[in-house]
């Protein structure tokens, strides 16, 4: 079967992670797929000595990539709202498929980038967008398609619960854990979205889109983060048996869908208050299969790569590379959203 031609748009810690694994596990993913993942190009502004770029094509202008004949998927991994808002949608009207880790972007332009996609037929995948490593969207959106799921609450944000652990089992710095956070990869370019709950709150805006079917309405969901959590805070609350921890909550009730992030005190017999450092957990209940919980790595390069990748299998598993056929199940669908106000 014809190789599915990939174009890599950013090579940091999760554009790196992507192209590593890649190459790395090449023989394994085209044994399980029954056809080759091959990268045709890289865009970036600058190469990654983490990454052996012998033979590749390697281009400063992300841009030539959308517009490549030769490329089928393009992962874009640049973060951010513009550059990466008009590199999809130049992508897609080329007839690209795009795999995407940018929750900020779906969050923000998701509405607008899946109108496009539709329009043209292509798809818009985005399971590294959310806790990382978690296969969390395929499990809402195909693993419980039968339930009518009632709420979903969960550690979303890894730098956040990085911090807090460490302020609780090491007595350890905000500041300093945040600097360690940043040096191993788990921060956003801006931490202050990880330490005021906006990548939280980006993270739980498309988790409630694709287990409610509402549209995504990011501006709607209320947003607190860590910042003013001090290790007072953290120290009286190991006395008393409980945890802190950073939690993106959403519910469906009468009014519509609630969304919020914020600290929040958990008795320490509760299992998510056993999720420390890095590590993310999601709790989803739905009415036939009742309570369930997902639980992995919420940051870093190749977790985060991992499930950039389950996407890209997802794509070659089911589009013919020559027709640009759209798989059903992947990327948004429209007529499933309006029925509930947020
Ligand atoms: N900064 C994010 C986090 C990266 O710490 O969770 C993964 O989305």
């Amino acid at each position: 079967m014809k190789p599915v031609s990939v174009g890599i748009c950013g090579l940091g810690t999760v554009g790196s992670g992507t192209f590593n694994i890649l190459k790395r596990n090449a023989e394994k993913i085209s044994g399980r797929i029954g056809r080759d993942i091959v990268v045709t190009q890289v865009g970036a502004r600058r190469d990654n000595p983490a990454c052996d770029l012998t033979g590749v094509d390697v281009t400063r202008d992300i841009f030539d990539v959308a517009k490549n004949p030769n490329v089928d998927v393009v992962v874009e991994l640049i973060g951010g709202y513009d550059v990466a808002k008009e590199l999809v949608l130049t992508a897609i009207e080329h007839g690209k498929h795009v795999v995407t880790a940018n929750k900020a972007l779906i969050a923000v332009h998701g509405n607008e980038i899946f109108a496009a996609a539709e329009k043209k037929g292509v798809t818009v995948a985005y399971e590294s967008a959310v806790a990382g490593g978690i296969p969390i969207i395929k499990a809402i959106r195909e693993g419980l398609a039968a339930n009518d799921i009632d709420h979903l609450s969960g550690i979303i944000n890894g730098t956040g619960n990085f911090i807090l652990t460490e302020m609780s089992q090491k007595g350890r710095d905000f500041g300093d854990v945040l600097k360690e956070a940043q040096e191993l990869g788990y921060a956003e370019a801006d931490p202050t979205f990880d330490v005021e709950g906006i990548d939280a709150a980006h993270k739980l805006t498309i988790l409630a889109s694709i287990a409610f079917g509402v549209p995504l309405q990011f501006e709607k969901a209320y947003t607190e983060g860590i910042s003013k959590v001090t290790p007072q805070d953290v120290k009286f609350a190991d006395e008393l048996g409980y945890r802190i921890k950073h939690l993106g909550i959403a519910k469906l009730t009468q009014d519509g869908v609630e969304l919020r992030v914020h600290p929040t005190l958990i008795h320490e017999s509760q299992l998510i208050a056993k999720v420390d450092g890095v590590m993310n957990a999601v709790a989803v209940h739905g009415d036939a299969v009742g309570d369930t919980m997902y639980y992995g790595p919420g940051a870093g390069s190749e977790p985060t790569a991992s499930a950039v990748i389950a996407d890209l299998v997802d794509l070659a598993r089911t589009f013919d590379a020559d027709s640009n056929a759209r798989p059903a199940h992947l990327g948004f669908q429209p007529e499933s959203i309006n029925n509930i106000g947020v």
